[in-house]
């Protein structure tokens, strides 16, 4: 699988549609896969929903819920808005390659109807041209696509999502350009009274660590056009493995996203075969002004508590080594580790098994950075890219400082300072990581140290 497409929450249930190839661990024919959750943590798998047809095999896209049955399929229809990709006319050297269509569900997901007038929109001439992301704007009473378009995001809007019109462009000297622009989103977000747009683009290569990755910008939409209010080029995750990442439709005031945990420069080769790539937790977007500036910040859904089987806290620790799990019981399953540091220098943390492998996560205050260190965490011979260390600024200004790490067996996700800045990884040691200890030079202040040990989703 890669990446998630189609997130809606419908009648108590989100579904998660996804990129999947069916017949093999590699990429190939693309489907959307499907799982629904009442609950955003336990996920239950469904048949494959949208399969490839005349017009090519189904790329990414997003899903709405018809609720004035604007296109005629039905009152509260679940449409689905995706990219055609024609691997034959490809083949045969053509540029137009990619078009968009749209197909309706009207049993909640498990059937798919694609609609006889597809494409809803033709291919102008530009090769790159996909993952519609939809909404319903309601002040204009219409809908809006934000389409990546090469390297740029073109925004087209429609009354019934079957006639489109191109209403502006965005982009061209804006972010980064270190290659093709995939997966937009777009979509407000509260800030006290004020309403800021959010305009999440993906691309890949010219991630902030190489290769995928996801950048956003923040600004203003009058309904024709996206006007950013930054320069600074923003990233929703600094990590290598959080790609192609959106957020659910009809969700109401809550923003929830989900990204794929891989990257394009070692994602069919990672050393896996069956169960090959894995999602992100489910993440709530929220936004926070810092030096003048938003940034979107990303925490785990609440949801993910009830995850929690036993917790060890302590308060008030002063120490330059501490054996996490020499105090808990080791670790046999996925945790969840919390830190509030006072004024932290240096310091890391290091996750390790009895074959000497380990991850290490550190913050290191010269360069007013985090960092994930993956170069001795187990398997990493298959990519260069992979043993690189991973960088992410430190976007907070204040003294003290908290972390949470979600680690499970083959991937962690570090938020710090309540979800400013961001890195998620996937690593392969040959056994689980069982230890975990915290060491700096100078002695270290950790306000709270809460680890939690988390049930296993998958059984
Ligand atoms: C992003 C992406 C999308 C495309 C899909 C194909 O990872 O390249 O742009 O629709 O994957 O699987």
């Amino acid at each position: 699988m890669n990446d998630p497409n189609g997130m809606v929450y419908f009648n108590g249930k989100y579904h998660l549609f996804f990129q999947h190839n069916p017949n093999s661990s590699v990429w190939g024919p693309m489907h959307w896969g499907h799982a629904i959750s009442t609950d955003l943590v336990h996920w239950k798998e469904l048949p494959i929903a949208l399969y490839p047809d005349a017009l090519g095999t189904i790329f990414s896209g997003s899903a709405v819920i018809d609720k004035e049955n604007t296109a005629g399929f039905g009152e509260n229809a679940m449409i689905a808005i995706y990219t055609n990709h024609s691997h034959e006319l490809e083949k045969e050297g053509f540029e137009k390659i990619e078009t968009q269509g749209i197909a309706y569900s009207l049993d909640e997901g498990t059937t798919w109807t694609k609609y006889k007038g597809n494409p809803v929109i033709a291919n102008p001439g530009i090769r790159d041209f996909r993952d519609p992301k939809v909404f319903w704007y309601q002040p204009g009473n219409k809908w809006i696509m934000s389409l990546a378009t090469k390297d740029r995001i073109t925004f087209y809007s429609s009354p019934d999502l079957k006639n489109w019109m191109k209403e502006s462009e965005f982009g061209e000297n804006s972010g980064a350009h270190g290659g093709v622009w995939e997966c937009p989103d777009l979509f407000p977000l509260s800030y006290g009274d004020e309403t800021v747009w959010v305009l999440i683009v993906n691309i890949n290569p010219g991630g902030p660590n190489g290769g995928s990755g996801t950048q956003y910008f923040t600004g203003s939409f009058d309904g024709h056009e996206f006007v950013s209010n930054d320069t600074l080029t923003k990233w929703i995750d600094y990590g290598p493995d959080n790609y192609a990442g959106i957020t659910w439709s009809n969700t109401g005031d809550r923003k929830l996203f989900i990204g794929w945990m891989s990257n394009w420069s070692y994602a069919n080769i990672v050393p896996t075969t069956q169960w090959r790539s894995t999602n992100t937790i489910v993440r709530e977007l929220d936004l926070i002004k810092s030096n003048n500036r938003f940034f979107v910040r990303s925490v785990p859904v609440k949801e993910t508590d009830a995850l929690i089987l036993k917790s060890f806290s302590e308060k008030n620790l002063f120490t330059k080594n501490a054996s996490i799990t020499k105090k808990t019981n080791k670790l046999t399953g996925p945790a969840s580790l919390q830190l509030t540091l006072n004024n932290p220098d240096d310091f890391h943390i290091t996750l390790f098994n009895t074959k000497d492998e380990k991850l290490i996560v550190g913050y290191n205050k010269t360069g007013n950075h985090f960092y994930i260190d993956r170069s001795l965490s187990g398997d990493t011979q298959f990519s260069d890219h992979f043993k690189k260390k991973i960088i992410a600024s430190r976007i907070a200004s204040e003294k003290n400082m908290n972390l949470s790490l979600l680690i499970d067996e083959t991937s962690i996700e570090v938020f710090a300072d309540n979800g400013l800045s961001l890195m998620s990884a996937i690593f392969f040691p040959s056994v689980p990581y069982s230890d975990l200890t915290i060491s700096s030079e100078k002695k270290l202040r950790i306000k709270d140290l809460t680890l939690d040990h988390l049930e296993r989703i998958w059984k």
